[in-house]
């Protein structure tokens, strides 16, 4: 209703000089009850600065307004309490929406807001040598979906993959491949023969604990660039993103920046140095730590006992280098809530030393993905991999659409899977808030009836075949007149249809993707229960049909804008 909720906000601010129009746009609710109206102004946060008792206060405005004639697209105001509450006039709603969808297309709901503005979204991340694991999976698709939201809402984004490229693990996997691996196998299958090797590290590292002294002085090579060294790191980097590369393509993912760790290691110096010429540094247990004046924080460790810097130390090196290099507006960290101790402590560093973009820098956390499947978690012992995941859910997927009696005339099968079994599992980590855990079955993933990513898409599949259907029969509707969508069910899918851009929005403030699946879920419902009342090919008459078809489309723009939104795609058929 963002058309409706500016004219009314304009109108009742034009009432009194104490009434600020953006005050009461953000003011303006949508009734619990269809019967009490559109949307209600509550009076009650006027009562203060106007001196007078709510339903007075809306006693006067509604005077004022009725001064004049009013436009035509509200139908009646009345008074409830000491709310304001707007009835609309269906048809001139109705006019609007599809008008602005038809205008705007995969743009509606998109807005210009973040001009001039830089966001970073960091996310995935996953490290080096390691499996590519469930975590990093839905990091990908949360920091995906909000870069996305972002961007349409006219930010300047940029995509980083902060990886994990750097650390003391890299000598030893180095001792490892030197004694027991070689290029051809390593190559071959890159995360499993490295994790093989790293494996091996430490097995024999119990009988022979010099091996722990070799890695160390690896990685002191490595640190100081020892070319034989790094030419090894950098052929686990390459075999790695190989690897991770595959996954991204297949998820539809891109990334701007790959600087990882090891992109900070020049750059730490200058983060020891200002700490220490600030006085912020302090010994404990041989280490050097900063404090934080919240006792019950724990400090900060920037240097290890033996001089090396850590995790911490570059990812403070890492926010100052990305302040001074994009200028960010906001600086935002895809990392799961296990990790939030660990932020707290870097931002909190920055903030003492002076880095005042420590307020823009945001963790958005998320939790745990549960697996009550007992296959998925069992079978290579804890860690689940990506890959096999996305694999199944395109296989199910697959049985699926062939077994079922509505896909027969889908051609291009494969396709169709891959689109809908990913889509399926991107919907199962964005559906709910990011904060609580993710249970993981398949039969709700997959479930075309429950809410999920495929019953969306066939929401979407389904409106696309209609429009299909008439436009075999020649059947025009590009001009046919909204005004005619005034039953219960045609209205609220209108409604439904004007809020994609409050939903966007809320989404980006919350940081959360979820806001969007909810709502193309509802959308994707709301169309449900309009094609099952309102029949559409079959309508009374031509001029009804048309404007049915014409809501369809749009209904079918909005569905594919939010799921691209989320990250998923849509299939014409399935
Ligand atoms: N590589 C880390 C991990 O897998 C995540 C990195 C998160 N980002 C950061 N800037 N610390 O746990």
């Amino acid at each position: 209703m963002t058309d409706e909720k500016q004219l009314i906000a304009g109108l009742i601010a034009a009432t009194n000089e104490n009434i600020d129009a953006a005050m009461v746009a953000d003011a303006l609710e949508t009734p619990p009850d269809r019967k009490l109206g559109d949307l209600a102004f509550p009076c009650f946060k006027l009562a203060r600065t106007l001196r007078k008792a709510p339903p007075a206060i809306a006693g006067d405005i509604l005077e004022c307004l009725n001064r004049q004639p009013l436009p035509s697209v509200i139908a009646e105001i009345r008074i409830v309490g000491g709310y304001l509450n707007f009835f609309l006039d269906r048809g001139a709603v109705a006019r609007t929406v599809v008008d602005n969808i038809d205008r705007l297309g995969d743009r509606y709901g998109s807005s210009d807001e973040g001009e001039g503005r830089t966001v970073l979204v960091e996310f995935s991340s996953p490290n080096i040598a390691k499996p590519f694991h469930i975590g990093h999976l839905v990091s990908t698709a949360l920091g995906h979906s909000i870069a996305r939201i972002y961007e349409f809402l006219g930010y300047n984004t940029v995509r980083i993959n902060h990886l994990g490229d750097w650390g003391t693990q890299f000598g030893k996997l180095i001792t490892a491949y030197k004694l027991w691996g070689d290029e051809a196998t390593v190559m071959a299958d890159p995360i499993n023969e490295l994790l093989k090797l790293y494996v091996r590290f430490h097995t024999e590292a119990e009988q022979r604990p010099e091996l722990e002294d070799e890695a160390r002085a690896n990685f002191k090579a490595l640190e100081s660039g020892d070319p034989e060294i790094t030419a090894l790191w950098k052929l686990f980097v390459d075999a790695s993103l190989k690897e991770f590369n595959r996954m991204y393509d297949l998820l539809g993912v891109n990334f701007d920046s790959f600087a990882g760790e090891s992109f900070y290691t020049d750059k730490m110096p200058e983060v020891v140095e200002i700490l220490r010429e600030k006085g912020l540094l302090e010994e404990s247990e041989g280490a050097q730590v900063v404090r934080f004046d919240d006792e019950s924080m724990p400090p900060c460790i920037i240097l290890k006992s033996d001089g090396t810097t850590i995790y911490a130390t570059r990812d403070i090196a890492a926010a100052i280098y990305r302040k001074r290099h994009y200028d960010f507006y906001k600086n935002i960290y895809v990392v799961g809530t296990p990790q939030t101790l660990h932020f707290k402590q870097v931002f909190g560093t920055l903030k003492k030393m002076g880095f005042d973009c420590a307020d823009d820098c945001v963790h958005v956390g998320f939790g745990y993905v549960r697996f009550p499947d007992k296959a998925m978690s069992t079978r290579h012992g804890d860690v689940v991999l990506l890959e096999d995941v996305l694999n199944e859910a395109v296989a199910k997927t697959r049985e699926i659409i062939e077994q079922s009696t509505t896909s027969k005339d889908v051609d291009n099968v494969n396709s169709v899977a891959e689109t809908v079994g990913i889509g399926a599992v991107i919907y199962t980590f964005l559906k709910n808030s990011r904060e609580r855990d993710i249970i993981f079955t398949w039969k709700d993933i997959l479930d075309f009836e429950g809410e999920s990513g495929p019953y969306v898409q066939y929401a979407y599949a389904r409106g696309r075949s209609v429009l299909a259907k008439a436009e075999e029969q020649g059947i025009e509707y590009a001009d046919a007149d909204p005004a005619l969508l005034t039953s219960d069910e045609e209205y609220a899918l209108i409604k439904l249809l004007s809020g994609l851009q409050d939903a966007v929005r809320d989404a980006a403030v919350r940081y959360e993707p979820s806001i969007v699946t909810r709502y193309v879920t509802d959308l994707a419902q709301q169309f449900n229960k309009f094609y099952n009342t309102c029949a559409i090919m079959k309508a009374e008459d031509d001029d009804i049909r048309a404007a049915r078809l014409r809501l369809t489309a749009c209904t079918a723009t909005c569905i594919k804008t939010a799921l691209r939104l989320i990250g998923v795609n849509v299939v014409e058929k399935m």
